[in-house]
């Protein structure tokens, strides 16, 4: 698994936006042979999708022939909720790029079947070839998605209630009140994750800390289920200074220093 450090989170998500618009330029998709993004939504990546519009704007990227599909879904709100994940991707990005509607993929918290909404959002991801680059962000806990501690890590999508922790970190949307946030969400599972051709994961900021501690410095476990990604071929775990704080000096050194070219200069578009 790489380990990329940036010195701050400006930096990390210009990085990764160069990182994902170089591969979507490089497979030169198609409508046949479209590119497939596994897509997160949280505070974490909203810095690349900032610096993607801006390389769509330059017209250094085109969304045209890329087929998205979200990780996660909440249950029970509608659609045009501004805490939604549909409003928060339209708002965030799609509306600012040129991806086509029908191209994009995103969970049914409101089925009127949950199982069979998870059930057939496998099939789709199957359907469309797999997914090329699955981005993601992480909880405070380590969990991906909505694969909360003690989830299988070969799970698929379906649905799952959300832990008080998450409940209460993701109140800061929800005026504050834990009563409003949804306790239950759709989610792609670990495993669904992990069949990505490359999985890039960013963890920024103090609190996340622990968890990277937790998935660099230790084995692969159930309680903090990004640790999975130890044992993906393409792992990449892109974060900035603060969130390794928690962190051995020699492991913060070491991943430093093997990276240090990468590090030093953006990932080329073309
Ligand atoms: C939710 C989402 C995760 C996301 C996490 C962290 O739990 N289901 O996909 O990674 O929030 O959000 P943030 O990036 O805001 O810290």
């Amino acid at each position: 698994m790489r380990i990329l450090i940036h010195e701050d989170y400006e930096k990390l998500s210009k990085w990764v936006a160069y990182y994902i618009a170089g591969k979507i330029n490089k497979a030169n998709p198609t409508p046949d042979k479209p590119y497939v993004l596994g897509l997160p939504t949280g505070s974490s990546p909203i810095g690349t999708y900032r610096e993607i519009i801006k390389l769509y704007k330059e017209g250094k990227v085109s969304f045209k022939n890329v087929v998205t599909f979200n990780m996660d879904e909440y249950v029970g709100i509608p659609e045009n909720h501004p805490e939604s994940y549909h409003f928060f991707m339209w708002h965030n990005l799609f509306s600012h790029i040129d991806i086509l509607k029908e191209n994009v993929n995103i969970l049914n918290g409101n089925a009127a079947d949950l199982e069979k909404e998870c059930h057939e959002y496998e099939e789709r991801i199957k359907k469309a070839g797999g997914i090329d680059l699955f981005l993601g962000g992480i909880g405070q806990d380590g969990h991906i998605a909505f694969n909360e501690p003690g989830s299988s890590l070969a799970s698929r999508t379906r649905i799952k209630t959300l832990t008080y922790d998450t409940v209460f970190a993701n109140s800061r949307f929800f005026d504050n009140d834990v009563d409003k946030v949804p306790k239950t969400a759709l989610t792609v599972g670990v495993a669904t994750v992990m069949d990505a051709k490359k999985v890039v994961i960013i963890i920024n900021g103090y609190k996340k800390a622990r968890a990277l501690q937790k998935i660099v410095e230790e084995g692969v476990n159930h309680m903090w289920t990004v640790s999975m990604l130890q044992l993906h071929e393409r792992g990449m775990i892109v974060c900035d200074e603060e969130a390794t704080m928690e962190m051995k000096v020699g492991t913060v050194k070491y991943f430093k220093n093997i990276e240090h070219k990468t590090l030093n200069k953006l990932p080329k578009l073309k």
